[in-house]
C-alpha cells in the first residue's frame, strides 16, 4: 500500500504515518516546514509542501492520500484558516485526482448552538458557526464529497494522547494557581477520540471500500470533567477544574467575544457534545476502545 500523509508533521498526521509505516505501508509525509523529525514521521520521506500555496508539481504514485493537514488550532486568523483549510484541500484534491481520499474533518461540523447529542453523520454541516476553523471544516467536507474519488470524511472529536498539539496544550494555558476554569458543571457528556484509535481509522478508511462520512471517537462517551481531570494527571499538572454556571458566563462572552471564555469555549464546554459511531463500526470495521489517561510526556 502506497499513502500519501498531509499534515505529516502535526499530531494526528504523524499518528498516522507511524500506524502506516508500522504495518509495511510506503508513505510519503507532507508537512508545511522544510524539514521534519524522522522518529516522529516513523521513518517515512519527508516532503514540504504548502497546501495553501498550490497544487503539487510533482505529486508522488499513492494508492491513498490521507488529509490531515489544517490550521486546527481554532485561533488562528480567518483568512490563513479558509487558506489552509478550503483552498489548501482543493489543492490536495488536485494533485491527487485519481485516487481514495480520506479526510480528517472534525466533529466541530455539527450545530454548534446546540447540544450535539449522539450525532448522526448526517446531522452536519450546518448552515452558521462560531468560528472560521468549523466554517472551513464544513466548507471543506462538502468539497471533498463533491469531487473526491470515493471520499472518506472522518469526524474527530477532542483527540487526545501523546504529542497532543491542540487540546491539552490550550487547556493548560487557562490553568492559574491550580485550577482550570471551566463553563458549566463538569458533568455533560463528551465523546473523545484517542489519536492511535484514529490512526487506526484513516489505515481502515484507506483501504476500505466503504464512502462517506464517518464519526470517529471512543467507544462511550465520558463526563466531561472526568476527562479534564485525566487529562490534566496525565500530563502530571497537579491542577483541578474550577466550574463557573454558563448562565454567569454567557453575557460576558458576549461582550468580549474574543475573550478566553468565549461562545465557542462555552459550547464546547457547557453542552454535550456525543457522536454516534455505529457507521463507522459496521462500514469500516472500526474498533473503538475506551477513553483512558495514561501519563503521557507532553510534545516539546
Ligand atoms: N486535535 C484535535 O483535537 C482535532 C479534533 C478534530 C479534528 N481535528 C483535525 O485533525 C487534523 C489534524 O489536526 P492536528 O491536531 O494534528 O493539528 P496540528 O498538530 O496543528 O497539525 C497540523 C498540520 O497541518 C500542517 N499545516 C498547517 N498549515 C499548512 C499549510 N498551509 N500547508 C501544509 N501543511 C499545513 C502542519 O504543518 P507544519 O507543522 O509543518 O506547519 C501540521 O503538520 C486537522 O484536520 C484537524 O482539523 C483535530
Amino acid at each position: 500500500m502506497r499513502l500519501a500523509v498531509t499534515g505529516a508533521t502535526g499530531f494526528v498526521g504523524g499518528a498516522v504515518c507511524r500506524a502506516a509505516t508500522a504495518a509495511g505501508w510506503e508513505v510519503t509525509a507532507f508537512g508545511r516546514r522544510a524539514a521534519a523529525d524522522g522518529r516522529h514521521l516513523g521513518g517515512a520521506a519527508y516532503r514540504p509542501w504548502d497546501i495553501g500555496a498550490a497544487k503539487l508539481a510533482d505529486p508522488p504514485d499513492v494508492d491513498a492520500v490521507v488529509h490531515c493537514a489544517a490550521s486546527a488550532t481554532g485561533t488562528g486568523v480567518a483568512d490563513e484558516v479558509w487558506r489552509t483549510n478550503l483552498l489548501g484541500t482543493h489543492h490536495v484534491l488536485a494533485s491527487f485526482p485519481d485516487c481514495r481520499i480520506v479526510h480528517v474533518s472534525s466533529a466541530g461540523v455539527y450545530d454548534p448552538f446546540r447540544p450535539t447529542v449522539r450525532a448522526k453523520e448526517h446531522e452536519g454541516p450546518v448552515s452558521r458557526y462560531l468560528d472560521a476553523y468549523a466554517a472551513a471544516k464544513a466548507a471543506a467536507e462538502r468539497l471533498v464529497l463533491a469531487v473526491g474519488d470515493r471520499p472518506v470524511v472522518l469526524r474527530p472529536h477532542a483527540v487526545y494522547g501523546p504529542g497532543d498539539t491542540t487540546l491539552l496544550p490550550r487547556l493548560l494555558e487557562n490553568v492559574r494557581a491550580g485550577r482550570l476554569p471551566v463553563p458549566g458543571t463538569g458533568r455533560v457528556l463528551v465523546s473523545m477520540t484517542a489519536v492511535d484509535a484514529l490512526a487506526r481509522a484513516c489505515l481502515l478508511a484507506a483501504t476500505g471500500t466503504a464512502a462517506g462520512v464517518f464519526n470517529i471517537a471512543d467507544s462511550e462517551p465520558v463526563p466531561i470533567g472526568w476527562a479534564l481531570r485525566g487529562l490534566l494527571a496525565s500530563a502530571g499538572v497537579p491542577a483541578r477544574p474550577l466550574y463557573v454556571p454558563a448562565a454567569l458566563v454567557t453575557p460576558v462572552a458576549r461582550v468580549f467575544p474574543r475573550g478566553r471564555v468565549n461562545r465557542y469555549v462555552i459550547s464546547q464546554f457547557a453542552m454535550e457534545r456525543t457522536l454516534d459511531i455505529t457507521a463507522a463500526i459496521d462500514r469500516l470495521g472500526y474498533e473503538p476502545e475506551p477513553t483512558t489517561f495514561p501519563p503521557r510526556r507532553l510534545k516539546v
